[in-house]
């Protein structure tokens, strides 16, 4: 299979990409090829065919603040990230191949919205309603949506750049390692009645 990762140069998405090069020819997508907050060069990417698009780059730059001290730009570049890219990404990867496996990396945050991170929190809702949205348009095409949990990651690092007194003790509380991540995600990535999966601690 040919599958296309975001952010694969961290975290979730730089394990799977690992973990799938075993087995798969895998095309990890990096800010120095396209930056996901830039929208105009997102909507002129052109896209190659591909088997399977993960959508896993993210940010939360700034956020995890009272919503109306969140700086306007870091709350545009959070909603180009992790919404407006991954949607034009499916509809190119779609327009190349119709039978592409979509898959997009929420948060157990939709879960129940808790204050001081309203922007993230957004996107991630608006991702998971996106994924399911699709799954109605494309009943035939494979749409997945990976909830994922706390996981060791730089995310939080990046969250708090600056702050390095915000992150320090969130890995006290009980969190996945990115092995553990993304063994759950690969154990049912190729099995295409999984229209859902919570990968949480
Ligand atoms: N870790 C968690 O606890 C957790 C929990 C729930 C959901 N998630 C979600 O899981 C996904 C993976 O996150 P992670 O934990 O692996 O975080 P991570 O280690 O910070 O990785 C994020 C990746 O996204 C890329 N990225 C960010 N902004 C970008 C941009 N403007 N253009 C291109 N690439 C960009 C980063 O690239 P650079 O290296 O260039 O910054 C990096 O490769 C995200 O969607 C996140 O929202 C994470």
């Amino acid at each position: 299979m040919r599958i296309l990762i975001t952010g694969s140069t961290s975290g979730v998405g730089q394990g799977l990409c690992l973990s799938l090069s075993n087995s798969h020819t895998v095309i990890g997508l990096t800010r120095s090829n396209l930056d996901l907050s830039n929208t105009e060069k997102v909507s002129n990417f052109v896209m190659p065919t591909v088997d399977m698009l993960i959508n896993c780059a993210g940010t939360d730059i700034g956020g995890k603040i009272e919503f109306t001290k969140h700086k306007a730009n870091e709350i545009v570049t959070i909603i180009n990230t992790n919404l407006i890219a991954p949607v034009l990404l499916s509809q190119k990867a779609l327009q190349a191949n119709s039978n592409c496996k979509i898959v997009n990396v929420t948060s157990t945050n939709n879960i129940k919205y808790y204050s001081n991170n309203l922007t993230y929190s957004l996107t991630k809702k608006a991702l998971e309603s996106f994924t399911n949205m699709l799954q109605v348009e494309y009943p035939k095409a494979n749409i997945l949506e990976i909830r994922l949990g706390l996981t060791k990651t730089n995310f939080n690092q990046n969250r708090f750049k600056g702050h390095e007194e915000r992150f320090n003790d969130i890995y006290s509380n009980k969190h996945l390692t990115v092995e553990e991540t993304v063994k759950q995600i690969t154990d049912i990535l190729f099995n295409n009645s999984v229209r859902f999966v919570e990968v949480a601690p």
